[in-house]
């Protein structure tokens, strides 16, 4: 069989979008049905198919579940062309109030069930010489945002595994790509976890990060328009390494790539309300 690159246009005949049930990854599913793909997406709960997306179970924590996900979709398509890793969780927290468990559960999430559905979904796209994985990553992994270190790290890990992969499978005829969402308007807050207050002097700026991170969602974007960035990753022929998506997603790793590191410390601290003077 001849070797296809991935500069070529791909026709997104099975798409599999993992956590599917709301927010970003339930806009993505609904746009690729649309398109005519045939759709798989999915929740850890029960979930009727609808708007021709068909619901699967999967949590991304366990590998058993994601073989078995893997395998149901290989075994009613025959195949997967692209694969969304969408699933993923926030966590509230300043990071010396973070136990390990709550540090290493954000990680299991986000980080390593990437990892374990990529993985099982390689063989395939392998034999195929064929496929396209898009991780959603975030434009946390740009910025400590103070308040949310775990998740940061953890999409931090994403956007350098996400471009090794990239060169690792490239003449295979697999296209990885990341997409870093920077504030949408999805439930992420609500299903996320906070970390237990437990250090009296972090109780201001926790409390300022905190709400900073609540108005800047609530104010977010339409997960639509996230969405449409992961479409047209999947449609262009030569899908780059990243996309932002959102005003924020695109300007804000821009403008701390440019801007001297001092003036990037003091917007932040001005834009969470932190305290702007140490004591001496
Ligand atoms: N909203 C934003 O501003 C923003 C910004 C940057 C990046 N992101 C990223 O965008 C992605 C989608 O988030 P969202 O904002 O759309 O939030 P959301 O509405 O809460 O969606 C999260 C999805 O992940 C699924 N999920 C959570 N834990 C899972 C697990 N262990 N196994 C499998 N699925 C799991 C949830 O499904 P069930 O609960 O039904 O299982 C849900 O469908 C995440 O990776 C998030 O980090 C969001």
């Amino acid at each position: 069989m001849a070797a296809t690159t991935p500069a070529q246009p791909l026709v997104a005949r099975t798409v599999l979008v993992t956590g599917g049930s709301s927010g970003i990854g339930q806009a993505t599913a609904r746009l690729f049905a649309e398109r005519g793909a045939r759709v798989f997406a999915t929740s850890r709960g029960q979930h009727p198919d609808e708007g021709g997306v068909e619901m699967l179970r999967l949590d991304v924590r366990s590998a058993e579940s994601v073989r078995r996900c893997v395998d149901e979709v290989l075994a009613r398509a025959g195949q997967l062309d692209v694969l969304v890793n969408n699933a993923g969780v926030m966590q509230e927290g300043f990071v010396e109030e973070t136990s390990d468990a709550d540090a290493a559960a954000v990680m299991d999430a986000n980080f390593f069930g990437t990892v374990r559905v990529t993985h099982a979904v390689l063989p395939g796209m392998r034999e195929r010489r064929r496929g396209r994985i898009i991780n959603v990553g975030s434009l946390a992994a740009w910025v400590g945002e103070p308040g949310e270190g775990f998740y940061a790290a953890s999409k931090a890990a994403l956007a350098r595994y996400t471009e090794a992969l990239r060169h690792e499978v490239w003449h295979l005829g697999i296209a990885v790509s990341l997409v870093e969402p920077g504030a949408f308007a999805t439930g992420v807050l609500r299903a996320g976890s906070v970390t237990e207050a437990t250090i009296s002097d972090y109780d201001g700026p926790r409390e300022s990060a905190h709400r900073t991170l609540r108005d800047a969602l609530r104010r977010g974007a339409d997960p639509r328009k996230a969405a449409a960035v992961i479409g047209k990753v999947a449609s262009v022929s030569a899908p780059r390494a990243r996309y932002g998506a959102g005003w924020d997603g695109v300007w804000v790793p821009y403008l701390k790539a440019v801007l001297p590191q001092r003036v990037v410390d003091l917007a932040l601290r001005r834009g969470y309300h932190l305290p702007m003077r140490r004591p001496r």
